[in-house]
């Protein structure tokens, strides 16, 4: 986002515009902060193969994808459903991989079909697998037993946690592997998200890198995703130069005692999308208590759950009035639930009815998360680069919101009309 002295501006779009042109709530997402994401991050790690995955969990917008896939990424799905979304990308089924949680076989009989790669998560899965695709190919989510993360929600590696194969079970995987005539050609473990430091990594990469070092047949080892995005004042990201230095000699030191130079790969997902998103909303009322003012928003947790799921923090930029007096406020939104906020106690430039407020930070995890719930449908996205504005997802109708039902409901009448009669 950019500033002109009466103008916000995101990709050299102005704010206003986008607001008038594609109405509100509206997430906007800048195309060339993706692709400077996605480059920092791979100039940081100085290692070679490198393989980058993005895990479309974050934001699975075909057209955002498209974005990353032209800078040579691939895609990290963690369901079927988005085994599907990455080939409906463009994305060859060679470059998509599938890291899942209770997979069933019907869905890895579907996942097979795209020839896609499947990263085991349990023993019990291997054993599924085997027996269903012996002589086959695969990889195994290994879970390093050190976890980490903002919330304790997103700590995804660790003693208490469901993912992966615990690194002291590898053993069994193995035999199993074995019986069934698998080549287990990558390994893979995912500690956390939204991880601001890189010394965990580096820590659960050691442990991990020596469980993993007799396996004989790996051609990659994927370290996961999880770099964290400063979303609030004083916060700062890892140092990706120091990581990419420090990991990058661990991987060729294990790569020398292996015998043979294996890929690295990494699969973030919020580190290139995170901060090129923007939740655009209008200000529809103003309630002053005495111990609080409302600011009502026209969106809601229904778009952006991260404050009301992880009490995450996200700024709020008045865009249509950023030099008014700032007051101390809670931004709200439409849902009929008191944890509805999006910035609680927060001073922003006074707000009034009509203004536009952004949302900031919410290209991960934001329309991937939203629900219809309330009846509020899901907003319009737009890319924004270089002055243009394109519209890549268009709003949810009311209409939508009943797919599914009407045609249920439209047999279901019980004088066998298809049709509810004009009046009774
Ligand atoms: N790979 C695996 C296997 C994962 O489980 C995840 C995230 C990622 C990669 C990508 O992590 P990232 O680089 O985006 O941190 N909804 C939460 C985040 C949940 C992440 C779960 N797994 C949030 O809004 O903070």
């Amino acid at each position: 986002m950019e500033f002109t002295n009466s103008e916000c501006l995101m990709g050299g779009v102005s704010v206003s515009e986008l607001a008038r042109e594609f109405g509100t709530p509206l997430y906007v997402y800048e195309e060339e902060l993706i692709r400077k994401r996605f480059r920092s991050f791979r100039d940081a790690i100085p290692y070679r193969p490198l393989r980058l995955l993005y895990a479309c969990k974050a934001n699975s917008n075909l057209e955002l994808m498209r974005v990353l896939l032209d800078e040579g990424c691939g895609i990290d799905a963690c369901s079927p459903g988005e085994v599907f979304f990455a080939i409906e990308a463009g994305c060859k089924p060679q470059d998509v991989m599938l890291t899942g949680s209770n997979i069933t076989d019907a869905q890895i009989a579907m996942v097979r079909h795209y020839d896609v790669l499947i990263n085991m998560d349990s023993v019990t899965q291997l054993e599924r697998y085997g027996a269903a695709y012996p002589g086959t190919e695969c990889s195994l989510r290994i879970n390093p037993e050190i976890g980490a993360g903002a919330h304790e929600h997103v700590v995804t590696g660790g003693p208490n946690v469901k993912f992966g194969i615990m690194h002291d079970r590898l053993p069994e995987a193995l035999g199993i592997a074995r019986l069934h005539n698998l080549k287990v050609v990558g390994v893979h473990m995912h500690i956390g998200s939204n991880i601001l430091n890189h010394e965990p990594f580096i820590e659960a990469a050691k442990v991990f890198l020596e469980s993993v070092r007799l396996l004989p047949d790996l051609r990659f080892v994927d370290l996961g995703g999880g770099f964290g995005v400063p979303y609030g004042p004083g916060q700062q990201g890892a140092d990706l130069k120091e990581f990419g230095k420090a990991v990058s000699g661990l991987f060729e030191g294990f790569c020398k005692d292996y015998g043979r130079e294996l890929a690295l790969v990494f699969e973030n997902g919020r580190y290139y999308v995170a901060q090129a998103g923007h939740l655009l909303v209008r200000v529809v009322d103003v309630k002053k208590t005495r111990t609080h003012v409302f600011v009502g928003t026209d969106s809601g947790f229904t778009h952006l759950i991260r404050p009301a799921l992880y009490e995450a923090h996200h700024e709020v930029v008045n865009c249509t009035r950023r030099d008014s007096r700032p007051i101390e406020a809670s931004v709200v939104g439409n849902v009929c639930e008191t944890g509805d906020y999006f910035a609680r106690h927060r001073n922003i430039p006074e707000p009034f009815p009509g203004d536009i407020l952004s949302i900031e930070n919410a290209g991960a995890y934001g329309y991937a998360m939203a629900s219809p719930y309330n009846g509020w449908p899901r907003p319009a996205e737009v890319m924004v680069a270089s002055g243009k504005a394109r519209l890549i997802r268009s709003r949810e109708s009311y209409e939508d919101l009943l797919r599914g039902q009407r045609e249920i409901i439209n047999i279901a009448y019980p004088w066998g009309e298809t049709k509810q009669p004009e009046s009774q």
